[in-house]
């Protein structure tokens, strides 16, 4: 018998196995492909949240074991769902990754099972589209199974917040199912916080992820005016985060990155339509922040004309950093692609070095020492610890910083453009 099976070993998944297994259950990793569960039954781990000889010490001690067989489902207390929502090219939800999974789950339901939806999605996901999927199988919730959604609030990459000390919000179909997940996550991580359905709990995912989305839209609108008036707006954004109360904050950037913040978002103005509701900050902070590669492109595009008197097309541009974010090679959503493909449009010859990202397949790229004054143009598009910004400085033609990674000395110096 199982303790907690997770159906998805992704970056949600693995860590989350870890902090169950770690807290003494056992747990078993379902993934459908091969290749991961051989390598998780190893002990080596692809997650970078998760070393490696954390992941083999539980596995050689039995509290973590993987399959791709889903029968395996029937000898497990609890199952987590932590698969893929992304969107369509038309920014509408694709659920069926996971439904397709609940299918298979509910043909090995039996009594007694728990049932709990991580992925994030909108409002009413659970109660429209997995609870019917399972009662199908002829139990009924509440009764003879539990089902509940429990956001996952993972930020890969990061040290001080884990999943065992983030808080994990709870909200079931029934009490009882609420009640019965929130003791399961209370036996492994620090905090449990229930909320009173699902539905709560679903958008208190999307909540936190549109806070983001809104906050990132309006720095990026005001860096885009501080470039006009000759503000510096990364001084401006110190200046106000040293006020101790009513202020959070938010960094401009070449555009929104990774799973989440540039895709949940859309999960509920798509759902809103539903109740003849159009969410207007969702919608606006999409089109600010994904105009941002094409500013960046613009900002990129002047450097070269007023620092080398050169066009975009024909000039040699390094991008600096193309992770979606510092100190990590997670390239989900990098802005630093579409960036890449818009440059390449323009005819310009880029190469990129990122420490973390030694391949693009998808842009037949690889990470190329970092040789300043062999190109006109580095672009700092990522700001990975471990590279000296001001020796870059001294080396480089043009410097266009999206992250204020050169800081003072790219305040001061002529041959440095800033976001
Ligand atoms: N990554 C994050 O930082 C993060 C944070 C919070 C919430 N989330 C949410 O968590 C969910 C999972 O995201 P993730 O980042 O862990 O995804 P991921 O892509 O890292 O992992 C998903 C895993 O599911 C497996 N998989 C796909 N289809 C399967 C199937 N039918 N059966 C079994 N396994 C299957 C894949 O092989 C992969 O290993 C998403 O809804 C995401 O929005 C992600």
């Amino acid at each position: 018998m199982t303790d907690v099976a997770i159906v998805g070993a992704g970056y949600v998944g693995v860590p989350l196995a870890q902090v169950f297994a770690e807290a003494g259950r056992s747990v078993l990793l379902v993934d459908r492909d091969a290749e991961r569960v051989a390598m998780l039954n190893r002990g080596e781990s692809y997650i970078e949240d998760v070393p490696s000889a954390a992941l083999k010490h539980l596995v050689d001690a039995g509290s973590v074991r993987a399959t791709t067989d889903y029968d395996e489902l029937r000898g497990a207390e609890a199952i987590l769902i932590a698969l893929p929502t992304p969107l369509s090219k038309q920014r509408e939800p694709v659920l069926s990754i996971m439904t397709r999974a609940v299918d298979e789950i509910a043909q090995r339901l039996r009594p007694g099972h728990l049932v709990v939806l991580e992925s994030t999605t909108y409002p009413g996901t659970t109660r429209e589209e997995i609870l019917p999927r399972l009662e199908a199988s002829g139990l009924k919730v509440g009764e003879d199974f539990n089902l509940a959604f429990s956001p996952e609030r993972v930020d890969p990459g990061r040290s001080d917040w884990t999943t065992k000390n983030v808080p994990k919000v709870v909200g079931g179909i029934t009490d009882a199912c609420t009640d019965r997940a929130a003791d399961l996550y209370g036996s492994a991580v620090d905090t449990v916080h229930r909320v009173t359905s699902p539905e709560s709990a679903e958008l208190t995912k999307l909540l936190e992820n549109i806070f983001r989305s809104v906050n990132i839209a309006l720095v990026n609108e005001l860096a885009q005016l501080c470039e006009r008036m000759k503000i510096d707006f990364w001084e401006v954004v110190d200046a106000a985060a040293t006020k101790p109360f009513g202020f959070m904050s938010f960094k401009p950037g070449p555009g929104l990155g990774g799973h989440c913040i540039p895709i949940d978002p859309f999960y509920l103005t798509w759902k809103a339509r539903e109740y003849d509701f159009t969410t207007e900050f969702i919608e606006l902070a999409g089109r600010i922040n994904e105009n941002m590669p094409y500013y960046c492109r613009s900002l990129i595009s002047q450097a070269l004309n007023h620092g080398k008197q050169r066009s975009l097309k024909g000039s040699k541009v390094l991008v600096l950093g193309v992770a979606y974010k510092p100190n990590i090679g997670d390239m989900r959503e990098s802005p630093a692609l579409k960036l890449i493909e818009l440059l390449q449009a323009g005819g310009a010859d880029i190469s990129y070095h990122d420490p973390h990202v030694p391949r693009l397949d998808e842009l037949d790229l690889q990470s190329v020492p970092l040789a300043p004054d062999e190109v006109d143009c580095v672009a700092i598009v990522t700001d990975h610890a471990g590279i000296d910004y001001a020796a870059l400085v001294d080396s480089t033609a043009v410097v266009v910083d999206f992250r204020n990674a050169t800081g003072e000395k790219g305040r001061t110096s002529d041959t440095v453009w800033k976001l």
